[in-house]
C-alpha cells in the first residue's frame, strides 16, 4: 500500500489530501474485512487516506472521506454519478420510487412530491406529530419496560403515513414492523455464511419470509392508494399530490408508480427518523448532565405545555442533541455512487462503471473536524462549529440534487418528538443487555433497546 499526498488538482477541496491503493487479495480484494466488521473497515479506509482505491470481487473501487472531494461527488459533478448497484438493487423493495430512480424521471418526480416538503406545508405537520407521541406516552406507565426502537418505529411510521397520506397506520404499526424487520434483516448482508448464500443464490427462510413482509406492506400500500381514490377527497397532501398528476399526454401516474412512490416515502421517511430518537435516548441514558440540561430547557422554554413549531427556534440545546445523535450515530451511514462516465476527482480518472463509497459513519468522527470525535457532546455545536466546518464533513441527509427530500420534516419531528417524550419521561436502559449497530442499509440497534420508564414527577 502507498500513501501519497496529492495537490489540489481542479479539485474544490481543499489541498493537501491524501491518496492510497489498497489492492487487497486477488478478485476478493479487501471485502473480507468488510463482511467482517462493515463499520470498522470504513474507518479503517479512513484513516488510510482522504481517496483510498481498492478492490472487491474483482472490481476496483474508490472510497472518499474528504469533505471537498464528497462534494465534488455529490453536488459539483453529480451528473457525472447515479445511484449506485446496491441501491438501485432495492428496486426488488422500492419500485422506481424517489430514492432509486433517475435521470429525467426521477427529477419530474422530485418535483412533484417537493410542494409537500415546503417549509409552511411541514409546519402544518407539527401538531400531528405531537399528537400522535401524546397518544404513545398515553399507554407508558412509571415503571413500565419496553423496547424503544420498536416504539419510535411506530410512532413515526404513524406520522409519516398520517401526514403524507392521511392515512391512520396505529392499529397496523406492529404489522408493518414485522414485514420491515423481515425485509431489512435480508438486506443485511453482514456475515461470511450470508455472503456465501447470496453468491450461490441460495434461497432460505429469510428469503421466504422477505417475500411475505413485501407481500404484506404491498397490501398496505396499495389499500391506502385504493381509499383515497375512491373517496376522491383531496386534502392537498402528498398523496394528493400524486394522484392529481398529469404527464404533458394528459395520463395519469400508473398505481403501480403510485405504490412505488408511497412505499418509498414510508419506508425512508419513518425508519431513518426512529433511529436518530432511539441513539439520542441512548446517549442521554448514557449522559445523564446532557440529559438535565435538555430538560431545564424544556421547562424553561415550554413548562408544561406542548411544544409547537413556534418553539423550535427557543430551543437549540434539544436540537443540538439530535445533530450530534446524527453525527455519531447517522441513521444513514453511507452513500455510494457510480461514475456514469469518466470523471476526474481528486486529480483521479474515475473510470465510467466504477463506485465511490462516501460514509458518513466515518467522516463524522474524523479528528480533523471533530475535536474528541468519538465523544458526545451536543455543545459543540453551540458556537459556530456549524459555520466553519467544511460542508461535506456533516452530511447525515446527503447532498446535492439528491439531498433527503424529507431533511426539513425530519429534524422538526425528531426535535418535537423528543421534546414531547421527555417533558413526560425520564429513560433509563434497561442493564445487561447488549447493543451494538447493526449495518445494514441503516444503522439500526441489532438487539433492539431496552428501556425503563420513569415519570420525572414520581421519581
Ligand atoms: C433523520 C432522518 C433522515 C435521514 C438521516 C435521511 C437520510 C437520507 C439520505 C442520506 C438520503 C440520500 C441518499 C443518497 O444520496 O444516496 C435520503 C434520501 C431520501 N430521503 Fe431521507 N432521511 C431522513 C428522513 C426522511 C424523511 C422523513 C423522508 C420522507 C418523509 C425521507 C425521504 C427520503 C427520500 C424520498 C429520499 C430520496 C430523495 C431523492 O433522491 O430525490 N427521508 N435520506
Amino acid at each position: 500500500m502507498t500513501v501519497e499526498t496529492m495537490p489540489k488538482a481542479g479539485s474544490s477541496a481543499p489541498a493537501p489530501y491524501t491518496y492510497a491503493e489498497q489492492p487487497g487479495l486477488p478478485y476478493l480484494g479487501t471485502m473480507l474485512s468488510f463482511v467482517h466488521d462493515p463499520i470498522a473497515y470504513e474507518v479503517g479506509l479512513r484513516k488510510t487516506a482522504d481517496m483510498v482505491a481498492t478492490n472487491g470481487f474483482g472490481r476496483r473501487f474508490y472510497a472518499i472521506s474528504h469533505p471537498g472531494l464528497i462534494e465534488d461527488v455529490l453536488v459539483t459533478k453529480n451528473a457525472h454519478f447515479r445511484k449506485a448497484a446496491g441501491l438501485r438493487s432495492l428496486t426488488g423493495i422500492f419500485g422506481n420510487g424517489l430514492l432509486t430512480s433517475d435521470g429525467d424521471f426521477w427529477l419530474r418526480q422530485r418535483r412533484l412530491a417537493s410542494p409537500a416538503f415546503h417549509r409552511q406545508r411541514i409546519a402544518a405537520y407539527a401538531d400531528q406529530m405531537v399528537q400522535f407521541t401524546h397518544r404513545m406516552l398515553d399507554g407508558w406507565r412509571h415503571g413500565g419496560v419496553l423496547d424503544l426502537h420498536q416504539e419510535m418505529m411506530h410512532l413515526t411510521l404513524n406520522v409519516v403515513a398520517s401526514c403524507l397520506f392521511g392515512t391512520d397506520t396505529s392499529a397496523e404499526a406492529a404489522r408493518i414492523g414485522h414485514a420491515l424487520d423481515a425485509v431489512m434483516s435480508l438486506l443485511n448482508n453482514q456475515g461470511l455464511i450470508k455472503l456465501a448464500q447470496s453468491m450461490l443464490r441460495i434461497r432460505t427462510r429469510e428469503h421466504r419470509a422477505f417475500d411475505a413482509g413485501i407481500k404484506m406492506l404491498d397490501e398496505v400500500v396499495y389499500g391506502i392508494i385504493h381509499v383515497r381514490k375512491n373517496s376522491d377527497d383531496d386534502r392537498g397532501d402528498l398523496l394528493s399530490m400524486f394522484l392529481a398528476a398529469r404527464d404533458e399526454d394528459g395520463s395519469r401516474m400508473s398505481d403501480q408508480q403510485l405504490h412505488d412512490e408511497c412505499l418509498t416515502m414510508l419506508i425512508a421517511g419513518h425508519e431513518t427518523t426512529a433511529l436518530a430518537l432511539s441513539w439520542a435516548w441512548y446517549e442521554l441514558t448514557q449522559k445523564p448532565e446532557v440529559a438535565a440540561l435538555m430538560r431545564a430547557e424544556l421547562a424553561q422554554v415550554l413548562g408544561d405545555r406542548a411544544p409547537a413549531v413556534a418553539d423550535l427556534s427557543a430551543l437549540p440545546y434539544t436540537s443540538q442533541v439530535i445533530t450530534e445523535t446524527m453525527r455519531l450515530h447517522p441513521p444513514a451511514w453511507n452513500i455510494s455512487r457510480e461514475a456514469l462516465t469518466d470523471v476526474e476527482i481528486g486529480g483521479h480518472t474515475i473510470p465510467a462503471g466504477t463506485e465511490i463509497l462516501m460514509s458518513q459513519y466515518a467522516v463524522h468522527r474524523h479528528p480533523d473536524y471533530y475535536d474528541n470525535p468519538d465523544a458526545f457532546k451536543p455543545e459543540r455545536w453551540s458556537g459556530d462549529l456549524a459555520k466553519t466546518l467544511p460542508k461535506y464533513a456533516y452530511f447525515p441527509f446527503g447532498g446535492g440534487p439528491r439531498l433527503c427530500i424529507g431533511q426539513q420534516f425530519a429534524q422538526m419531528e425528531a426535535i418535537l418528538i423528543l421534546a414531547t417524550m421527555a417533558q413526560r419521561f425520564d429513560l433509563d436502559l434497561v442493564p445487561g443487555q447488549r447493543i451494538v449497530p447493526q449495518p445494514s442499509i441503516t444503522l439500526r440497534p441489532k438487539y433492539g433497546l431496552k428501556v425503563k420508564l420513569r415519570s420525572p414527577r414520581i421519581g
